[in-house]
């Protein structure tokens, strides 16, 4: 039996369990909190153990720990709040030791709370220390100013599981993929975050790291991303059809990571770590500007955070990759740490212009996209427009 990297904490939370009708009707007599879908995810991933060594929502002491230090009350590195917040009114009305009832915006019950604290938050402080910016410009720090005030926090637990539609083929508990890497015989994992379509650039790191270990965990972001980042169910066409022609399929997984993206730049980077070791993977790929938006980041920010904590504080090690990119007189992928040549050599499109491209009925070239992903791209933008016209 091959021996995988030892989860976050050292345990792998479960708190999931089964219900029953009668069961579910008594609970939900009770007070309730209806959870956005960011909430949502975030119920589920610490109930399946993809946050351990978290068994609920942050009580102060946690969350004031993480936002001023990375740490949780008892020094174990976490580098994001996991909160869930409520209004003065509703926080009020209810009083520590109480049990509050868990439903989504569709009314079914997900799980209960075990209320062991409550407290207001300061925003703005929030957002500067989280973030590094109180700007609502921000797409995280807007959200987190469109939550009321207060949290609550305490254990829960879940009792249903969500319906992922498309997603559901490849959901893969921490324990699931953990027991997928084993039985593939691998004990070094590399895991990938995304919330974009492969493209060359991505493929690129991805194989440059699948040359040192045993197995690739592709793992894309899923849950609530900003207005025009691609459609999950647009970029899980593209990552089939990817793996299908140009990855070795026993060398890599392919599995959906539902959390919402915040937008946080270095401290996402870490959180985004943490959270693939406890799917069981050693080692996480860091690239340029991962999690970040605008300018609000340097390029290798969130590089430089894992030098604040000790390697064994991670347990999980980073591999670094500076911009890549298809050089014309390289004749191939390479990256500004192993390619000479000028700017203008280089193969280079932002977001910006990919769109712009489709848009006008255009493909991005090949060198930066393959041109399987670039149709399957081009369709998503026509359906988008046209569930738009409708
Ligand atoms: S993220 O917000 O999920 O991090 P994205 O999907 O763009 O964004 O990136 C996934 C990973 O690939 C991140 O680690 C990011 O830093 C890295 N990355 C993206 N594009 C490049 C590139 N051209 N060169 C090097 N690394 C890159």
């Amino acid at each position: 039996m091959t021996t995988l990297v030892a989860p976050h904490g050292g345990q792998l939370v479960d708190r999931t369990v089964d219900s029953s009708p009668e069961w579910e009707r008594e609970l939900l007599s009770g007070k309730t909190v209806t959870l956005p879908e960011e909430s949502l995810a975030d119920l589920e991933l610490i109930a399946v153990g993809a946050y351990s060594p978290l068994t609920g929502f942050m009580v102060r002491a946690d969350y004031e720990r993480v936002v001023a230090e990375m740490r949780l009350q008892d020094g174990t590195v976490w580098s994001l709040p996991v909160t869930l917040a409520v209004d003065e009114d509703f926080a009020r009305r209810i009083h520590a030791g109480e049990r509050v009832v868990l439903t989504g915006r569709d009314g079914l019950l997900y799980g209960w709370m075990v209320v062991q604290d409550l407290y207001p938050v300061d925003s703005r402080v929030e957002a500067e220390l989280v973030y590094g910016t109180s700007e609502a410009a921000h797409p995280g720090v807007a959200r987190l100013y469109q939550r009321p005030g207060w949290r609550i926090g305490g254990p829960i637990w879940m009792c249903r599981q969500r319906d992922r539609a498309v997603f559901s083929r490849y959901w893969l508990r921490p324990q699931e993929s953990r027991e997928t890497f084993r039985r593939r015989g691998w004990r070094t994992v590399v895991g990938f975050q995304t919330r974009n379509p492969i493209h060359r650039a991505h493929e690129y790191i991805q194989k440059c790291a699948l040359e040192m270990v045993d197995g690739l965990f592709l793992h894309p972001l899923v849950g609530e991303t900003k207005a025009d980042d691609v459609p999950a169910e647009v970029r899980l066409r593209s990552y089939e059809v990817l793996l299908d022609r140009y990855y070795p399929a026993g060398r890599v997984i392919l599995g959906v990571f539902p959390a919402a993206m915040r937008y946080a730049g270095p401290r996402e980077a870490i959180f985004h770590a943490l959270v693939r070791k406890n799917f069981g993977c050693s080692h996480f790929i860091v690239g340029r500007d991962h999690a970040g938006v605008g300018n609000y980041y340097g390029p290798y920010d969130a590089q430089r955070i894992f030098t604040q904590f000790k390697p064994e504080e991670l347990g999980i090690i980073p591999l670094f990759f500076e911009h890549a990119f298809f050089c014309r007189r390289c004749e191939g992928m390479a990256s500004t740490k192993t390619c000479p040549h000028a700017p203008e050599d280089r193969v280079v499109l932002s977001g910006t212009r990919v769109r712009e491209l489709l848009r006008e009925g255009l493909l991005p070239p090949p060198e930066f996209t393959r041109p399987e992903v670039a149709r399957i791209l081009q369709e998503g933008l026509r359906e988008k427009v046209g569930s738009t016209d409708r």
